[in-house]
């Protein structure tokens, strides 16, 4: 089991520092919003539903320390609130999903009481915004879930799988998307061997994916990105299951940079290419891949692996730490409603309907 990201408990939020794995396991307290968006800026936690579920206890932290008073100050509070969780980063829809349903419900509350309020209305604004943070963290985790089945049942018998970064449990509450399906496929008897590419910069494929899979007693090996076509060639790679930050309403979707070179070899070699993901992945009103922001991050981190410079000092450097697959190269979007294939913009809409 996979030790818990994110823990709520009297107005403090415990997240998991994952920039520490998989050396120790160690949490770091945040108690307002601001410091929630900072761990999210700076990947103590990561990955798309997780930072959503971050957010939304984020907004619970920062409205609890709001003093009773007129709607129109928790009208402006809960607004500034979103807006400083949606700005931590802007690739995953996830995170805009779960502020705007937060503020929502607040916004919500201001409406339907027209006159100051005091203690014992603020209480329960701030246990209604709790129940809705623990609602979509709920939500999450029984989407992970079904996502798992419905992908391990497209595995075939002694399936060799292929994954990058990670979309496992650290990157949700629950079993992960692409990491979910590989251990329920696993668990179903058809599994036999999962590669992990190492996701050069931030090697969330060596240091998270590989542990999870370790632990969850998956035969798995590492390899570093530029290995992928080479394994897929000549290892027998059958399957390729990937997350999702963002999907476009035409199905092109955003997920770490390297997905997209993955999917062109898959399809070069006949490999069926998945990405598993929640359906509040999907942005509606991005009507393609070209809509969607891709995160731009400090270039540091492709310069300084581990506290080391691995280039020359003051060389330019790139990272976008995003890349974009077209809708035609993936083979099936899993999600916890089930399976949509082809990816387009008639059966994504219908499945969401
Ligand atoms: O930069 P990260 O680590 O937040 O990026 C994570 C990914 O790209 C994951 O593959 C994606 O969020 C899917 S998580 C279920």
């Amino acid at each position: 089991m996979t030790p818990p990201r994110l823990i709520y408990r009297n107005g403090t939020l415990r997240i998991m520092d994952q920039r520490l794995l998989p050396d120790r396991v160690a949490y770091i307290p945040a108690r307002t919003a601001a410091a929630v968006a900072k761990a999210t800026k700076d990947m103590a936690l990561r990955g798309a539903p997780l930072i959503g579920c971050a957010a939304a206890f984020g907004f619970a932290l920062e409205l609890r320390r709001l003093r009773p008073g007129t709607p129109a100050a928790l009208r402006a509070a809960a607004r500034r609130t979103a807006e400083l969780l949606k700005a931590a980063r802007p690739t995953a829809v996830a995170l805009f999903y779960a502020a705007d349903r937060m503020l929502a419900r607040a916004l919500e509350f201001a409406d339907a009481h027209p006159r100051p309020f005091g203690p014992a209305e603020k209480r329960r604004l701030v246990s209604l915004l709790e129940k809705e943070a623990r609602l979509i963290t709920a939500e999450d985790a029984r989407a992970c879930l079904d996502i798992g089945r419905h992908g391990a049942r497209l595995l075939p018998k002694n399936c060799v799988i292929m994954t990058h970064c990670n979309a496992g449990a650290l990157a949700t509450m629950g079993i992960g998307t692409a990491v979910g399906v590989i251990t329920e496929g696993r668990r179903a008897g058809k599994v036999k061997r999962a590669y992990a590419c190492e996701t050069r910069p931030y090697l969330q494929g060596a240091r998270l994916t590989v542990w999870e899979l370790m632990r969850e007693k998956v035969p798995s090996e590492l390899i570093t990105d530029n290995m992928a076509a080479h394994i897929i060639k000549t290892c027998g790679v059958n399957a390729i299951v990937v997350g999702a930050d963002r999907i476009a309403a035409n199905g092109d979707t955003a997920n770490k940079v390297g997905t997209y070179g993955l999917a062109i070899i898959a399809r070069h070699h006949g490999v069926p290419f998945y990405v598993a993901a929640p359906t509040p992945t999907v942005d509606m009103e991005a009507r393609s891949g070209d809509a969607i922001e891709i995160e731009e991050r400090s270039c540091g981190e492709v310069v300084v692996v581990k506290g080391r410079r691995i280039a020359p000092r003051k060389v330019r450097a790139r990272h976008p730490a995003f890349d974009v697959t077209p809708a035609g190269l993936i083979t099936a979007l899993i999600t916890e409603r089930g399976v949509i294939s082809p990816v387009n913009v008639r059966n994504i809409g219908a499945r969401l309907a």
